[in-house]
């Protein structure tokens, strides 16, 4: 199956997030409410974009660090599909997700995001304990300070895949960069600023969308 296209809407408003997402919805598969929005505004971005779309898989990009199921009840009240813990969370914060997640339907659940220091250790005990998709990340600040993607990330999201989890791609992705990944089976590809800044956001989608059915589509 080729990935799915989802967009992260790190705006600092709803207003400019729902500008943006209206221009692109109907040419991407999730939508994401970015961890910059959800400071600005809490889960109201999830609550507004699922009335808005109702068909859509919403993530909400929190990145949970403590307090899994309390956390998660907010964000599947609000009409969250999918919520992100970070990986230096315990795994019991994990898996209480995951258990509010599943009180919600079948289609919920839980994204590990990869940042800095994790192991494949932690992974196998994720992968014991029911967690199913982790994001793999290349970090604003990293990308900022001149990280690019290197063989050693396309080797770790290769072992991952290996291991069953269903993993995800982003940070600073751009359309070239897709051609590095096109031999796994990668989850889902997150654009945020490649899609939301470019000059005709649409357009962007949809040649991401063309990439991508280029790149995995049989
Ligand atoms: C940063 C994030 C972003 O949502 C993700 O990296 C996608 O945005 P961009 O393509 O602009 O990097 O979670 O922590
Ligand atoms: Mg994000």
């Amino acid at each position: 199956m080729k990935p799915k296209l989802q967009v992260a809407l790190d705006n600092t408003s709803i207003t400019d997030a729902l500008i943006s997402v209206k221009q692109y919805a109907d040419a991407i598969d999730v939508i994401e409410v970015g961890t910059i929005l959800h400071v600005a505004e809490g889960v109201q971005p999830v609550r507004i974009l699922r009335a808005l779309y109702p068909e859509k898989i919403i993530l909400a990009d929190i990145k949970g660090a403590d307090a899994g199921s309390i956390l998660a009840k907010q964000c599947y009240d609000a009409g969250a599909t999918w919520m992100t813990a970070i990986c230096s969370a315990d795994v019991e914060t994990m898996v209480g997700m995951k258990k509010v997640a599943s009180t919600y339907g079948p289609d919920r659940d839980v994204q590990i995001e990869l940042y800095g220091d994790w192991t494949f250790e932690q992974a196998k005990a994720w992968k014991s304990a029911g967690l199913e998709q982790v994001v793999y990340h290349r970090s604003r600040d990293a990308e900022a300070a001149g990280k690019s993607w290197s063989d050693d990330d396309v080797d770790k999201i290769a072992q991952l895949i290996d291991m069953g989890f269903k993993v995800t791609i982003t940070g600073g992705l751009k359309i070239e960069d897709l051609t590095l990944f096109k031999e796994y089976p990668v989850y889902c590809v997150i654009a945020g600023r490649s899609i939301r800044d470019a000059k005709d956001p649409l357009k962007a989608a949809q040649s991401f969308q063309d990439e991508i059915q280029r790149l995995w589509g049989s």
